[in-house]
């Protein structure tokens, strides 16, 4: 049988500590790229793949039938949608960060069971900073449940958002950007997807939004934000995906979204 989405979590909790703390020694120990992905500046690092492999080898001792699927190694285990559990993980979200040493960096790992996320934790590993939720059962940060941004005025709020690794689309969004600033108080760009998703869950910003999320950025801090509250979905009625994810509380939901639209923010490579 699947166990509850609580009993996800906790088996959740535990691997992304244990995960955490190997990516924090491997840092303090020193780091450089060992290769690009997608492009030059799509660094990954030997502790993205050692978190990672750590991170299944945990996962396959206390769950032996599920599925995985990891940024650096993708599919593996039991066949997706056999009524098992898939687990999604990020060993290193915001691997650019963890390069240069700033302390914005997380492990991100969701529990999907047939295709719905229902529990994921984001911790971040330089602070302990940890964010955690189940489906139905709210959104937490260190016991402290969250409830998202009040503010109502897109002309006010603190909006997060990152940038892909390919060059067109970089210009893409920064050519979004240069058109929303006017109509915002500020932009963040933090550079790691999943604590941006937690910030927003606790109103550290008002809203965030980005083109081209892989699923193991979306997971985990997806579910945070929707359990604090908040909306989390794309453009034009389409669920979040790879084309766009906003996330915002539901009353700046729209003035985001419409703007969003209006500049084709999901357009472009
Ligand atoms: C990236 C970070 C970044 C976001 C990119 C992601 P990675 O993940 O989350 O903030 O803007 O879209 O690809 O490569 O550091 O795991």
């Amino acid at each position: 049988p699947v166990p509850a989405p609580q009993e996800l979590l906790e088996i959740a909790v535990e691997v992304a500590r244990a995960a955490a703390a190997t990516a924090a020694r491997m840092r303090a120990e020193g780091v450089s790229p060992v290769a690009t992905k997608s492009t030059v500046t799509d660094v990954v690092t030997a502790a993205d793949r050692a978190v990672e492999q750590q991170v299944v080898a945990d996962l396959r001792r206390r769950r032996p039938g599920d599925a995985v699927l990891g940024e650096e190694y993708g599919e593996g285990g039991a066949p997706a949608g056999t009524g098992g559990v898939r687990w999604i993980i990020d060993p290193i979200d915001g691997t650019v960060n963890y390069l240069y040493g700033i302390p914005c960096y997380a492990v991100s790992l969701a529990a999907e069971v047939d295709g719905v996320v229902v529990a994921g934790v984001v911790r971040n590993a330089a602070t302990g900073d940890e964010w955690t939720a189940v489906r139905g059962g709210g959104a937490y940060r260190d016991g402290r449940r969250l409830v998202g941004s009040t503010e109502t005025d897109l002309a006010q709020s603190l909006i997060a958002t990152g940038f892909g690794y390919a060059p067109a689309r970089r210009q893409h969004q920064a050519a979004v950007l240069a058109r929303l600033i006017p109509h915002v108080r500020d932009i963040r760009r933090f550079g790691a997807a999943s604590i941006d998703l937690c910030r927003a869950a606790e109103g550290e910003v008002d809203a965030y939004y980005e083109k081209g999320l892989a699923a193991w950025d979306l997971a985990a801090g997806g579910l945070v934000a929707t359990e604090a509250g908040l909306r989390v979905d794309g453009l034009a009625g389409r669920p979040a995906g790879p084309d766009m994810v906003v996330a915002a509380p539901p009353a700046l939901f729209g003035p985001l979204h419409d703007r969003l639209a209006e500049l084709d923010a999901s357009g472009g490579p």
